[in-house]
């Protein structure tokens, strides 16, 4: 079997907010992919458990992968893998940090497989410097004065103190 000439992925994720773990594991798909397509979530019943609006994380993620040239970023609301299937994607990329991520993982692989056996989850391993990173560890940081600017990029930073000062 031949493979398909343009190979496209969805990386997705609520991204409340980007941090360089997530930079991380969409570099390696964008090295990886002809086009990666960042799906950031835009649920209703999401509303309001996020920090940033769909707008502010889809800015986000825009201006912290815009050295990347295959990259493009949407919200989307629906299931994912009937977006996945509209943007005519192949796979889904996912990072797995840690076992609890993984329980988590294989649960939704098992609801995805079974809507869309056609498009295959794709795991990439975090990078050992990212592994312990997620975005509301860097929340609760902010929150308390703590220093995140390794963690997340500038503009992200700047935002996350702003919004979380006491
Ligand atoms: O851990 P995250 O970043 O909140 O993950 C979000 C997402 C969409 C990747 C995860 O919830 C998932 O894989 N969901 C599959 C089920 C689905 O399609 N839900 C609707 C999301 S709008």
């Amino acid at each position: 079997m031949s493979p398909p000439d343009n190979r496209t992925a969805i990386c997705p994720g609520t991204f409340d907010p980007i941090t360089y773990g997530h930079l991380d594991v969409i570099g390696r798909a964008s090295a990886m992919f002809d086009l990666v397509i960042i799906g950031v979530v835009n649920h209703p019943w999401r509303k309001g458990q996020t920090l940033f609006t769909a707008e502010e994380r889809v800015r986000f993620v825009e201006k912290a992968t815009s050295d990347l040239e295959n990259i493009t970023v949407e919200p989307f609301s629906t299931l994912l893998v009937e977006f996945a299937r509209e943007r005519s994607a192949m796979a889904i990329v996912k990072g797995l940090r840690a076992i609890s991520d993984f329980e988590y993982e294989l649960e939704m692989n098992q609801l995805n497989r079974k809507q869309a056996p056609d498009i295959e989850s794709v795991y990439l391993m975090a990078s050992a410097k990212y592994s312990f990173l997620r975005s509301s560890g860097v929340k609760e940081l902010a929150t308390f004065g703590g220093d995140i600017d390794e963690l997340v990029p500038g503009e992200v930073a700047k935002a996350l103190k702003e919004r979380l000062r006491r």
